[in-house]
């Protein structure tokens, strides 16, 4: 990464917010590839899988036809209709299309969020470990993510207990994502409803971020809004439709809510990708979602092959992964730097993976986040390879 240039003044946020420790590795990595060495890349936070081909067309025919001007702030409303029908099919909810606005990724969905609900000096909750940027936009409007550390005890999630143990004067919401990125745990129905009572009982905001939904690889995944319809909802075309590149995402939030956010919405980005958002109704048509059911499948069986590995070679498991596509394994045996075994497991055995100091505070030294985001032979060498060293 390019050094800061320290003559100039940056905005005191600028300091508050941390790279990707992951981009050390990464750089490493593609410095040795190209030096000739096999690297396994095991750090990726998207499917490795290309757009699905469906999809891809209906891009390619949305600028054949000129789709290629600004769109409505809250996005094309044939998509915000197919998102409606989306959540009447797969969860049984009835959500106009009215609460629903596409954005530019999940990003843009917590950007808009975090820009509706905090004020300066606002706290909101979330697990540590966590998805980093979190506690990044909160901290971009002048408020603060309240770490709360999370383990086995409570699959890694927020619960309604420790919502009331965690919360201070200043919070004003609680946040997590089910299934969670970087543990793959997700929260069921009775748990998302405990969560929603506590924080409705404080008079507080839930933010549920469900962008690794239809990547679950257990009991279907509950939507909040199964429980609490006035949550407010994250999700993305990036990681089920794989469609990281594409920068499309969606939030669900209550009715007058979205007024205000559209409103937002035309100020920091006028419009989504337009063309982007053409080839993403394409993602519910049914040969596309065959295509990606077949994916979860390839993703489940590298799960399944996955983590009894990494268990039987040292690496301790407690909760098993619902979904995504990720186990976070703690690695105490081995190391308290994850950076720096990671740079040491790239540069020995040439397999990358993620440290998992990009996740938080709690015990973040001695935990990795394996990506399963690679082919299971892959997997298989990548497993050979840290079995030899970690003997
Ligand atoms: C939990 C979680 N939320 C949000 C995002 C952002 O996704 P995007 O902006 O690509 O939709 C990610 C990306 O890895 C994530 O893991």
């Amino acid at each position: 990464m390019a050094p800061r240039d320290a003559t100039l003044r940056y905005a005191d946020r600028v300091a508050d917010i941390e790279p990707f420790r992951v981009v050390e590795v990464l750089e490493r990595a593609t410095a040795l590839a190209s030096a000739g060495r096999d690297i396994v890349h095991m750090a990726a936070g998207e499917p490795d899988f290309a757009t699905a081909g469906p999809i891809v067309e209906a891009g390619r025919a949305a600028l054949a036809r000129g789709e290629t001007h600004y769109s409505q702030a809250a996005g094309i409303p044939p998509l915000r209709e197919a998102l409606s029908r989306h959540y009447a099919d797969t969860y049984g909810l009835d959500v106009p299309p009215s609460r629903i606005m596409v954005t530019p990724g999940a990003s843009g969905a917590l950007l808009l969020i975090a820009a509706l609900l905090i004020n300066p000096g606002d706290g909101m909750l979330m697990t540590d470990p966590g998805y980093p940027c979190n506690r990044h936009f909160m901290r971009l409007v002048e408020g603060r993510g309240q770490l709360v550390p999370v383990g086995a005890s409570s699959n890694y999630q927020l619960t309604g207990a420790l919502v009331e143990q965690h919360w201070r004067d200043n919070t004003v919401g609680a946040m997590v994502a089910s299934p969670a990125n970087p543990t793959g745990t997700a929260l069921n129905r009775d748990e998302l409803a405990d969560l929603s009572r506590a924080v409705r009982g404080r008079g507080g905001h839930l933010l549920v971020d469900e962008i690794y939904h239809g990547l679950g690889y257990e009991a279907s995944t509950p939507s909040v809004l199964e429980v609490d319809p006035d949550a407010f909802v994250i999700n993305s075309f990036s990681k089920y439709f794989g469609m990281t590149g594409w920068r499309l995402g969606w939030l669900v939030a209550p009715e007058a809510a979205v007024a205000e956010m559209e409103k937002m919405a035309q100020n920091l980005f006028i419009s989504m990708s337009t063309m982007a958002q053409y080839a993403a109704l394409a993602g519910f048509e049914p040969g596309t979602r065959d295509i990606l059911e077949e994916r979860r499948e390839i993703f489940r069986q590298r799960r399944d092959f996955l983590l009894p590995a990494i268990q039987d070679i040292g690496f301790q498991v407690p909760c098993k992964p619902q979904g995504a596509f990720y186990i976070y394994a703690d690695a105490s045996r081995f190391t308290a730097d994850s950076q720096a075994f990671c740079l040491r497991l790239l540069e020995e055995h040439g397999v990358a993976l993620t440290p998992g100091l990009d996740f938080g505070h709690h015990r973040a030294g001695e935990h990795l986040r394996f990506s399963y985001t690679t082919g299971l032979p892959r997997l298989e060498l990548a497993v050979e390879r840290l079995a030899k060293v970690l003997a």
